[in-house]
């Protein structure tokens, strides 16, 4: 799979620029501030409908604009396929191949990219947050099942928390199992999806850990609690918990049970890389997890995803940079960098510059 083709209209400080992308390894370089990562994040965009940095789409569009406009030609296994995003004030319209599309599942997978910068270091560094978001996303990216469950699940998470605000509490315990019983059943099926897709990860992880880092240090990936085999299994474990927190989900005002509370072990040389590792080690970890996302999406779609590496090179010492260089052959990668030359030592690749929102020709 890869992005052939991506014009920027009026997106962030672009004005109107079309990237033409290799196959292989594309550098964006340029000084700070230019305009690199915003060209990332809109392919990160067109992959998954959403954006990176940034909770509101209007933060994309040019300063003084109303509108932006980003639109790719990509290529897989089924062929050519052209995707557009136009973002307005308060809304979006999606589209693939030229037809709308009202719901962001439709658009998810059409791309795939799996996102790597400096920032990544919280995967490891920072609290269940981040690593159910990379559970999420990750997943979503290969399942519409798995994206309509998490919907579904955080609709009726809502409404439960919003009943558990309520004063009244015969209507609370009255309505209470009513929510359970559908939550459950979201519940069971987004731990299931989450389990198997870790089984996958933890060995790819570990693999390219092992590589980066010369065989040296060991990483494994976990589920922080366990849940049983099989979704109906699941679905009964969670209904009793759900059933079981009503007196501390009445007191707290919100839902204290649940996959929204789920976590991801991280162990490098069986310690708590959260609270032991050295930064490096962490980064690397965190870069491993990517990679091995790479790895997974390969083999769950045949073809490799898009993996954009924005700003890493400067961050890994020289042997681990020249090992991310040689991992990536055989995809198509996007890499900003400030100085490409010395990021690369000589691989072959499609050196684009960028100054002030613009290609240099
Ligand atoms: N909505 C926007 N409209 C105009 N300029 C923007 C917008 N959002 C970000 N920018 C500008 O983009 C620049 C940063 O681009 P970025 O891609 O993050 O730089 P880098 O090349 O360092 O990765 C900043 O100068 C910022 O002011
Ligand atoms: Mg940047």
């Amino acid at each position: 799979m890869f992005i052939k083709k991506l014009r920027l209209e009026n997106f962030r400080n672009y004005a109107d620029e079309t990237f033409l992308f290799s196959e292989g390894l594309n550098v964006l370089a340029g000084r700070n501030a230019q305009g690199k990562t915003n060209c990332a994040e809109a392919v990160f965009y067109l992959c998954t409908g959403a954006s990176l940095r940034i909770r509101h789409d209007r933060q994309l569009i040019r300063r003084g604009e109303s509108s932006a406009r980003v639109t790719a030609e990509a290529e897989s296994l089924f062929g050519r396929v052209t995707l557009g995003a136009e973002i307005f004030e308060n809304r979006r319209e999606l589209t693939v191949n030229g037809n709308r599309v009202n719901r962001a599942v439709d658009f998810l997978g059409n791309l795939r990219s799996v996102f790597f910068s400096p920032g990544e270091l919280r995967l490891i560094q920072d609290g269940p947050d981040e690593r159910r978001r990379f559970l999420n996303l990750s997943i979503s990216q290969t399942s519409r099942a798995y994206c309509t469950a998490l919907q579904r699940y955080q609709r009726i998470l809502d409404q439960r928390n919003n009943l558990l605000k309520e004063r009244d509490l015969s209507l609370i315990r009255e309505t209470l199992p009513l929510w359970d019983e559908q939550l459950a059943k979201y519940a069971a099926r987004i731990v299931t999806a989450r389990r198997e897709y870790l089984k996958r990860l933890s060995p790819l992880a570990k693999e390219a850990h092992l590589f980066l880092t010369d065989g040296e240090e060991e990483l494994s990936l976990s589920f922080e609690r366990e849940y049983p085999d099989g979704e109906e299994e699941a679905e009964r474990v969670l209904l009793r918990e759900y059933h079981g927190s009503y007196e501390r989900d009445i007191r707290l005002g919100f839902t204290t049970v649940g996959p929204h509370r789920d976590d991801v072990r991280v162990l490098i040389g069986g310690q708590d890389a959260r609270a032991y590792a050295s930064q490096g080690q962490q980064r690397t970890a965190a870069l491993s997890m990517k990679l091995a996302e790479v790895e997974i999406f390969r083999a769950l779609t045949g073809e490799p995803p898009v993996l954009i590496l924005d700003d890493v090179m400067s961050e890994l010492d020289l042997p681990r940079r020249k090992k991310l260089v040689a991992r990536v052959e055989g995809l198509q990668c996007i890499l900003t960098c400030t100085h490409a030359e010395r990021a690369l030592y000589g691989a072959e690749c499609n050196k684009i510059r960028i100054q002030e929102g613009r290609i240099l020709k």
